[in-house]
Formats: C-alpha cells, sequence, structure tokens
C-alpha cells in the first residue's frame, strides 16, 4: 500500500490506495442525522462551514470600515463595438488610516437588451494577461519579485478567457489579479488585504486564516461592486476559478451563497478531489513538500495534513455546502496530479444533500467517459487534454449557466 514519506513521490496507481471511508455529511456532531433540507440549513450546514474554516480556510476576513468604488476607465466600443469594456478600482480602507485596493477589469455585452449574468473570478498574473488589448491596465504587479517578476505580457492566456464568446452568449465576465488580494507567495500575508486588519508579527501568519480565505473574499468584494452595477442581474452571479483558483471558487462559492452557480476547474487537492483517496497531490506533499499548503490553508491543516483520514471533513462535503445552488466540477484527464476520479467522487457523494432540497445529484459512481458532461444541478465534465481552462469548459458552463439562470 502507498506510503506517504520523504522523498516524496506521488501515487498515481488506484491498487495501492488506501481503503477509506468518508464522512457522511449528513451526520451532525452529535451524532443525529439530517433528514430535512431546513435541518441542514439550520443546523448541520453551520457545524459543517465551521469545521472547514477550522481545518482548512480559516476565517473569512471581516469587512473593511469603508469601501469604495473608483471608475477608472470606461471604453463604450470595445472590442470591434462587441464590447463595453470598465476598469474600476475597488478601494478598502479603514479608519485607521490603513487602505488596500483591488483592481478590476469587466466586460458586459454592448447589445444586451436587459440586464445580464455574470461570471466573477480571479485571474493568475494580472488583468492584461486575459486580453490583448493595447490599452487594458498591467495590473496585479503586487506579485512582482525579486527572480520572480509577474509577466507583463498582454494575453498570455487569452486562451483561458474566451471573452467574446462569453459576451455573444449573452453574459458579462469580470475579473481582478488575485496577487491584488494577496500576493501568491509564502511572505504575501504583508501585502494582501490581511495588512488592513493584522500588523507586526501577527501579520506574519494570521492565525486561523488563510491565502484561500482571502482571495475568496476579494470575489466577494468584486460582486459587492457588480451589484450595484445597472447592467448586471446581480441575482444571477457564477463564480469561477482554475486550479488554486479553483480551490478558491469552490470556497467563495459556499461562503457567499449569493453565488447561485460555482464552477471550479481542475482544483484538485484542498478544492473539489477528495483528500482521503492519497492519489495525485495530497495534503501532505502541498504542505510538507511545497511552500503553498503553509500560506494557502490554514496551519491547523499543515499540521493535519500527513493524515487525511483523521480529518472531521472530507472534500465532499465542500461540494455539498454549495446545495441548494449549483455546481459545476470539471477534470482534465492529463491532469492527474488534480485527481480527475477524486474529483469526481467528491460531486457524486456530496449528492445526499442536494437531495434534500429535490435537487439532481449525480447518479452514478463511475465516472462518465470523457467529454461526456453529466448533470444538471450537480454537474461534471471531463475533457481531452492538459491542466488548463479552455473554451470548451466555458461552454460547459455556460451551458449550465443557462439552464440555471432560465436563459
Ligand atoms: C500546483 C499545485 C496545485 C495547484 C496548481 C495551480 O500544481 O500543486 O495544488 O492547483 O499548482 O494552481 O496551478
Amino acid at each position: 500500500m502507498y506510503v506517504q514519506k520523504i522523498p516524496w513521490e506521488a501515487n498515481y496507481d488506484e491498487s495501492q490506495m488506501p481503503v477509506y471511508t468518508l464522512p457522511d455529511p449528513l451526520r451532525c456532531q452529535d451524532g443525529s442525522t439530517v433528514k430535512t433540507a431546513d435541518e441542514w440549513m439550520k443546523k448541520r450546514r453551520g457545524e459543517l462551514l465551521r469545521m472547514f474554516k477550522d481545518v482548512m480556510y480559516g476565517e473569512l476576513p471581516p469587512l473593511p470600515d469603508r469601501v469604495r468604488y473608483e471608475l477608472l476607465s470606461e471604453k463604450r466600443d470595445a472590442r470591434g463595438g462587441k464590447a463595453i469594456r470598465r476598469e474600476v478600482r475597488i478601494h478598502l480602507e479603514m479608519n485607521n488610516g490603513r487602505s488596500h485596493h483591488i483592481d478590476m477589469l469587466y466586460y458586459l455585452p454592448a447589445k444586451a437588451s436587459g440586464k445580464v449574468p455574470v461570471f466573477v473570478g480571479l485571474t493568475f498574473i494580472g488583468n492584461h494577461v486575459i486580453t490583448d488589448e493595447p490599452d487594458a491596465r498591467i495590473t496585479g504587479t503586487a506579485g512582482d519579485q525579486e527572480g520572480n517578476p509577474i509577466n507583463r505580457e498582454r494575453g498570455f492566456q487569452v486562451r483561458r478567457f474566451p471573452i467574446d464568446t462569453i459576451l455573444e452568449r449573452g453574459y458579462a465576465l469580470a475579473v481582478a489579479s488575485y496577487h491584488d488580494v494577496f500576493p501568491d507567495r509564502l511572505t504575501g500575508w504583508e501585502t494582501s488585504i490581511y495588512q488592513l486588519f493584522f500588523q507586526g508579527e501577527e501579520l506574519k501568519r494570521p492565525k486561523g486564516y488563510s491565502c484561500i480565505g482571502a482571495w475568496a473574499w476579494g470575489i466577494s468584494r468584486m460582486l459587492d461592486y457588480l451589484e450595484t452595477v445597472p447592467e448586471i442581474d446581480g441575482a444571477k452571479a457564477a463564480v469561477f476559478g482554475h486550479s488554486r483558483l479553483g480551490k478558491t471558487s469552490l470556497w467563495a462559492g459556499v461562503t457567499d451563497e449569493r453565488f447561485k452557480l460555482v464552477c471550479v476547474n481542475d482544483s484538485g487537492c484542498g478544492g473539489a478531489a477528495l483528500s482521503r483517496r492519497l492519489y495525485g497531490e495530497t495534503l501532505f506533499s502541498m504542505c510538507n513538500f511545497h511552500s503553498i499548503g503553509k500560506y494557502w490553508f490554514t496551519e491547523t491543516l499543515e499540521a493535519k495534513a500527513a493524515h487525511p483520514e483523521d480529518l472531521p471533513l472530507d472534500q465532499h462535503e465542500l461540494i455539498a455546502l454549495v446545495a441548494p445552488r449549483a455546481v459545476a466540477v470539471h477534470s482534465a484527464i492529463e491532469d492527474q496530479w488534480a485527481d480527475p476520479k477524486g474529483e469526481y467522487l467528491s460531486a457524486y457523494y456530496a449528492g445526499p444533500v442536494f437531495r434534500l432540497f429535490g435537487k439532481t445529484p449525480l447518479e452514478s459512481e463511475n465516472p462518465p467517459e470523457i467529454e461526456h458532461p453529466v448533470g444538471t444541478d450537480v454537474s461534471y465534465y471531463c475533457r481531452n487534454g492538459k491542466h488548463d481552462l479552455l473554451l470548451s469548459d466555458w461552454q460547459h458552463y455556460m451551458d449550465m449557466a443557462d439552464r440555471i439562470f432560465g436563459k
């Protein structure tokens, strides 16, 4: 049987996996079993959410004393007349004088007849990587560091953002750089949004908080603003994210119930994938061989990462916390590091909770064929190819959004 040890070697052999038992999402800490949607919402949801905060993602940061929005630019004929493009600075301000800002870029379909639904998420690097437009601002420079400057190349990740297709299908798209919220590195705390709330030694790693918690919080602050945009229907918001930002979109979707659709792409370990499977990346490798586990998650997870079998939770319960709203879990077959099967099983085992609400969970314990999306309220899609966010992922997210938002 596979044993996690130093030197690290990932397991890709199902026959070597430990035999594991998943915690029952419906079973309360007092031993009783939830039988109705009402009991779930009033009793179990809260205690499970508490556990995910305590063990994995930490508390959500508080709200700042003041939030102010500054319109940095507006272009009403962007993308050859297809889009209205705006750049907005979200100023987060404290009475004690401390402040922080997040620069958001968003597009609206120019020809929409009424309010439109919106996809909200963070980008790796900066806003400028999702578009070739020469006048889009370069953002995310807080991610710059010696030996590892941010990529200032425009359009570097356009393949991940089929903006025109998203607009043609009648959706708005809003992004901000994750570095603006929490620069993605071990020492990122000091220049993150946490500097609004902590100082000195405490700021080096505020106990009971995490980087993913900050990123998710940042997405909620974006939605606060987007709800005020006249062209956007704030009641029809979807959150999306890829990879570490897929872990983040899942947490944002769980903690912010304004998101009616939660799109989770190639999120892997600490995201949609079951931790107990020990297939591909594990919590142990994340916390012990890469520095990422030491700030993406809480210090509690770091201490417990070697033994996921002892954790009071697993990731199917995180997906369950989205219920009764909708969730779409995506994998890529060549992304074995993220454990596509573990991502599917997690979505599948969240089923009993969705069923309480009369929602349709995934039907089969066996993952579907590659390139065959399945499911309605809980959906799953595994595409061909590598770890990435591609047009076919977006097509499926938008098909799902069309259904959920009744387009
Ligand atoms: C690494 C990491 C993953 C993460 C991914 C990413 O591969 O091990 O957990 O999802 O980076 O965010 O790109």
